[in-house]
Formats: C-alpha cells, sequence, structure tokens
C-alpha cells in the first residue's frame, strides 16, 4: 500500500464509525462521513434525518459543519463516505455543492479528494471536479 492508500483507509475506517451515530430511523440507511484537512485533522459526521423527511441531514455536510464550528480554518483535502449498501453511495447534489465550496470551483487551490465505500466492496476515488464539473459559483 502507498501512503495515499494507508490514509484512505484510515479515513473509510473512520466514516464508518462515524455511521455507527446515525440517526437514521426513517431510511435505516447509516451514512458516516470523514473530512481530512491540510492541517491533519479529521472531522466525522453522520447523517441525521427528522420526521419531516425533506430537512433531514447527509453525513457529508455534518462532517464539514462540525470541522468549520471546531474553527477549522486549513484546506479540505479528502473526504471519506461509508455508506452500507453493496455498492458505495455518491453524494447527492447539496453536498457536492458544500464541498464545492471548498475546492478549486469555489477559488480555492485544491480539487478535493471524494473517496466512497460501501460493504464488501473496495473503495472508488474521484476528483469533485469529475463529479460536479458545473456547480453554482458567482463569475
Ligand atoms: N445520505 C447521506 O447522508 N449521504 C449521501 O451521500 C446520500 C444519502 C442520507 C440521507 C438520508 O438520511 C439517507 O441517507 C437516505 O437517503
Amino acid at each position: 500500500m502507498n501512503e495515499n492508500e494507508i490514509q484512505f483507509t484510515e479515513l473509510l475506517e473512520k466514516a464508518k464509525e462515524a455511521s455507527k451515530t446515525s440517526y437514521s430511523p426513517y431510511s435505516k440507511f447509516a451514512v458516516g462521513a470523514a473530512c481530512l484537512f491540510e492541517s491533519g485533522k479529521i472531522y466525522l459526521g453522520s447523517n441525521i434525518e427528522n420526521v419531516s423527511y425533506g430537512i433531514g441531514l447527509c453525513a457529508e455536510r455534518n462532517a464539514l459543519s462540525t470541522a468549520l464550528a471546531a474553527g477549522e480554518k486549513s484546506q479540505l483535502t479528502t473526504i471519506a463516505v461509508y455508506s452500507p449498501n453493496q455498492k458505495h453511495c455518491l453524494p447527492c447534489g447539496a453536498c457536492l455543492q458544500w464541498l464545492s465550496e471548498f475546492s478549486t470551483m469555489c477559488g480555492n487551490n485544491y480539487d478535493i479528494t471524494v473517496i466512497l465505500e460501501g460493504d464488501n466492496t473496495d473503495y472508488t476515488a474521484y476528483k469533485l471536479s469529475e463529479l460536479l464539473p458545473y456547480g453554482f459559483k458567482f463569475q
């Protein structure tokens, strides 16, 4: 395993761990996310649902909020997402837009890496620019 792969494996383990804090009584789909910043710090999040289904929060946005609320100021480099199905699950459009806020699309200098893993599968790594080539930004 090279350095990247070791880092990806560690982040995915943390994302899986984070999924244990999911509050998902409606979908029963417990997702976990782990965000790595240039500072070396990792922040976790899981999906939090609500009886008013549409206002539930995804794991990815929860992890990002946790980081920013903790005062993290360095560049986001990588987010790992674990979902409990056979194949990995791709972040929803709202989460991609949130992630774009911290990547090249919104003037930062780093195209963040998004790594995804389900159960019993290998992970897949994408660049955010592949998943959201044309998100919203001010011109
Ligand atoms: N969900 C996430 O937390 N992240 C994703 O990337 C996709 C979906 C959550 C939202 C909802 O609580 C549950 O998974 C089912 O859609």
